[in-house]
């Protein structure tokens, strides 16, 4: 989704990844939908020689950085590895670049840093907190960027937070295909929707929302590729600023919420998904989860005053996408 938004935005892309939740089907379907070969190398952002070779290899603008492991339950019982593969794997890629003077970086946070928020919308100055070891390395992150740009005001270095990104590309090729039980309720309801799992467990049917269960705030992949282009023009916005004039002018250290600023609830979901399939999704009540949120959405306006974007797709966008991408692909990138 990102390498189509990129590509169509006039960017040209160099993908690396270690596959450890990817494969190589989804670069195919990328370079078959873009219409050439996207560049792709398989490493690990641990691998300080592997990112310096390709580093020194390539004249780059900047980074956007993914890579990371994002299972909550996964982080609760091995903490070790979070630490491991998703901060120690950011140092390793912020010295390399620093040693190559690539300093313009537009990081993968998430609204997790939040935590229970004292007040709705949450805009990016609300209190930081996290109950989980996943996002509380998020936040580990953050901290770190945040020193970085302390310590040396050549870094310009975007913390895009994002909501609950749910959808597929709309034409069906490429989409979420998680390769163990999925960790967002929306690739949960389209595995039940396939018969791959049973039922969709709620979580609570007791929130203080409109009918009990949890709030959040859902945002099509579509628009968040978007975001992130607009992060990047807004770097390079404020690169081309500082060579036209005398003063540099560095971002500094940046979040930004990438949400629609609406809240939709589990059940209204479910909802959108019989409107758009004509298919029921057998669900069944279980108590709340210690530390789940009753209800949580973005204040989107600081990434509409300062990178002039906003969420355009709605829920049945998103609904529609994903449906059409499970059930083109039942069995994700296995093509076998
Ligand atoms: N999907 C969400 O709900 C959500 C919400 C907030 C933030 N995020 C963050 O956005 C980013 C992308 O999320 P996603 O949903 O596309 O997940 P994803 O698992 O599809 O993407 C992460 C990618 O990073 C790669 N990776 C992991 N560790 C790596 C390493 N050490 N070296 C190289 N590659 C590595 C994986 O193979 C995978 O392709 C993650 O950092 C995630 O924490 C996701």
């Amino acid at each position: 989704m990102q390498c189509n938004a990129l590509h169509e935005a006039g960017y040209d892309i160099v993908v690396y990844d270690n596959l450890s939740n990817s494969s190589h089907e989804a670069i195919n379907r990328v370079s078959m939908l873009i219409g050439q070969p996207v560049e792709f190398i398989k490493g690990d952002i641990r691998d300080a020689e592997s990112l310096k070779k390709i580093f020194s290899a390539h004249h780059f603008f900047g980074v956007i950085h993914f890579a990371g492991l994002k299972a909550v339950g996964e982080s609760v019982a091995k903490p070790l590895l979070y630490y491991n593969n998703n901060v120690s794997g950011t140092i390793t890629l912020l010295e390399v670049m620093k040693e190559h003077s690539v300093k313009n970086l537009v990081f993968s946070s998430s609204a997790t840093v939040y935590g229970d928020p004292e007040s709705l919308p949450i805009d990016e100055s609300s209190k930081r907190s996290c109950t989980n070891p996943y996002g509380q390395r998020k936040l580990t992150v953050e901290h770190i960027l945040e020193d970085l740009a302390v310590s040396d005001d050549s870094w310009n270095l975007i913390a895009l937070r994002y909501f609950n990104p749910v959808g597929a590309h709309p034409s069906g090729e490429i989409g979420e295909d998680p390769n163990d039980i999925p960790n967002n309720l929306m690739s949960y309801i389209f595995q039940v929707a396939v018969g791959k799992l049973d039922k969709l467990i709620i979580f609570g049917n007791d929130c203080p929302t409109v009918d009990g269960t949890g709030v959040r705030d859902f945002i099509h992949v579509t628009d968040l590729a978007q975001g992130h282009v607009a992060a990047l023009n807004y770097l390079d916005k404020q690169a081309s600023l500082n060579e036209d004039s005398m003063t540099q002018n560095s971002v500094g250290f940046l979040p930004i919420n990438l949400g629609t600023g609406k809240g939709t609830s589990v059940l209204e979901l479910v909802s959108a998904f019989l409107d758009v399939s004509g298919q029921a999704i057998p669900y069944q009540f279980t108590d709340r989860r210690a530390g789940d949120i009753a209800s949580r959405y973005a204040s989107a306006d600081k990434a509409k005053t300062l990178l002039g974007w906003q969420a355009e797709l709605l829920i049945t966008d998103m609904c529609q996408d994903t449906w059409r991408w499970q059930s083109m692909n039942p069995n994700g990138y296995n093509v076998s």
